[in-house]
């Protein structure tokens, strides 16, 4: 049994003046003046420059700057209860791997969730930090996944740092695959004496000192090469593929010993995708190919490279199936919301199967591929339906926009600004990773 836990006051998350004095201070006593004012100025000139994504890693960058300074102390808020130990082994009842663990219900259990608290959580970005953000609900974290016939373990983040002891794990791929990082960080930070989070090109990463495991995020929403593979500088509306090309993200995979890839939010855009015309010379020779067929190329270019590059009896590999949107509130019938914007509670009515409009055919294929990966073998983890019910986790309008959170005017008009495409933390993610997290255990007593 967990003890019921005590709520801390919003108020642990760092404040964005102290960090500033912090860094004025630290410039004081230092003679590398000229050369981080002008490291900072750039940075800053650059946020005022590019939107969306800069959010995110605005708070990276300011890490990075100190990344040879300070390790990050995590304190601890509150003692976690802990499992019975026997000797040195934590003992967790795994569920049998013949278990659907995607079939199931969302059960309210405001005794275990949230997993952790996100004015606990000094590593996430203000995208997802909803509740900073003007959120005032939050039954919307206390939300239990119960699959038909088992349960999920329960998360003990000391059980997943024992197996990535001396060992990276990566998430790959879009937007959806990085809110899942900074879900599973939070995760195990409590955990955590020294920690650190930094940013270099299209890696994100969160490094332990004390176990000397790192889980990182690799930016590559079509995981093949593309015109917009820059996190910060990239085109929305013309995005070319290159669906043969993806050595020039996969040589960071290379010998991770856990990969959890994922990619789809950038296929929805367009019934067609532009994609790169064999042997052009440069972006302008493309062509347009109806989305499935390309997506059928590109994850046939990314199970050769799995094949060819990944040791299955080193390493393990999993695949995130949709993350659904909610735009659209007649697919649950209420004509009377506004995309997800006004939702507080799960669809709860079981009877049909819903459909926000999460594509089959893409979804098919990935599962039927993985599943037909016998050589290096591919964990499909469909967190797709049960998602779909989570219609008021999303983060709608407590967000941000251009690296801002939405003023109170943006706030009002949900219709034009509500994302409905991420999830706040704590919430969903937390869920899929506690899915990775058996997963993880239940390979690994095996082999
Ligand atoms: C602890 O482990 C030992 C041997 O591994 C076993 O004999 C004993 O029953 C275990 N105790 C409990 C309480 O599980
Ligand atoms: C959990 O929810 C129940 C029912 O809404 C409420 O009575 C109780 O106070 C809540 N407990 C905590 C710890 O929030
Ligand atoms: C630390 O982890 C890396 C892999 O993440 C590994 O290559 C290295 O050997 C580890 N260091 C020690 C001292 O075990
Ligand atoms: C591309 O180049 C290769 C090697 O130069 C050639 O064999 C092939 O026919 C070319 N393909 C097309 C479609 O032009
Ligand atoms: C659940 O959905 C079914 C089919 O959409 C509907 O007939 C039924 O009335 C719903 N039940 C409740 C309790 O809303
Ligand atoms: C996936 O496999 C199922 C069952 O074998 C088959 O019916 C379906 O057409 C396949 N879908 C795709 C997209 O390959």
């Amino acid at each position: 049994m967990q003890a019921p836990r005590r709520k801390s006051p919003r108020t642990g998350l760092p404040d964005p003046s102290i960090l500033t004095s912090q860094l004025a201070s630290y410039f004081h006593k230092t003679t590398k003046i000229p050369l981080y004012i002008t490291v900072l100025s750039i940075f800053f000139l650059a946020i005022c420059i590019y939107g969306e994504d800069i959010a995110a890693l605005a708070e990276l960058s300011f890490w990075r700057i100190h990344q040879d300074l300070i390790y990050v102390r995590a304190v601890k808020h509150k003692p976690r209860p802990r499992l019975p130990l026997n000797g040195t082994q934590l003992h967790v009842h795994l569920p049998p791997d013949t278990c659907d663990l995607s079939a199931g219900r969302w059960v309210f259990d405001n005794v275990s969730y949230p997993l952790y608290y996100e004015e606990e959580c000094r590593f996430l970005s203000l995208q997802v930090t909803c509740g900073r953000n003007g959120r005032k609900d939050e039954a919307f974290q206390q939300w239990r996944w119960q699959p038909n016939d088992c349960s999920l373990p329960r998360f003990e983040p000391l059980l997943l740092l024992k197996q990535l002891r001396n060992k990276r794990l990566m998430f790959v791929g879009d937007s959806l695959n990085r809110n899942q990082w900074g879900s599973l960080v939070c995760m195990v930070q409590s955990e955590l004496r020294y920690a650190k989070k930094w940013e270099d090109g299209n890696r994100n990463i969160f490094y332990s000192k004390e176990y000397n495991a790192s889980i990182e995020f690799y930016w590559a929403p079509f995981l093949v090469e593309s015109n917009s593979d820059n996190p910060k500088i990239h085109s929305i509306p013309h995005r070319i593929i290159n669906p043969d090309r993806i050595e020039g993200h996969a040589v960071y995979w290379k010998g991770v010993d856990y990969l959890i890839f994922n990619t789809y939010i950038w296929w929805m855009n367009t019934p067609n995708m532009k994609i790169l015309r064999p042997n052009a010379t440069d972006w302008s020779d493309h062509e347009e190919v109806i989305r499935i067929d390309v997506y059928r190329r590109v994850m046939g270019t990314w199970s050769d490279w799995i094949y060819k590059n990944v040791d299955p009896a080193k390493q393990m590999v999993f695949f995130m199936s949709i993350s659904p949107l909610h735009i659209n509130s007649n697919q649950w019938g209420d004509p009377n919301g506004i995309r997800c914007a006004l939702e507080t509670q799960p669809v709860l009515n079981y009877t049909e199967p819903l459909n926000v409009g999460s594509d089959p055919q893409m979804f098919d294929l990935v599962s039927n591929l993985t599943r037909s990966m016998s050589k290096v073998p591919v964990t499909f983890i469909d967190i797709t339906r049960m998602s779909e019910y989570r219609k008021d986790a999303h983060t709608s309008v407590y967000t941000v926009r251009q690296g801002k959170v939405l003023t109170s005017k943006q706030q009002a008009d949900p219709q034009t600004y509500a994302d409905c495409i991420h999830w706040c933390l704590p919430g969903v993610p937390d869920v899929w990773n506690q899915i990775l997290y058996s997963k993880i255990l239940s390979k690994s007593a095996k082999s």
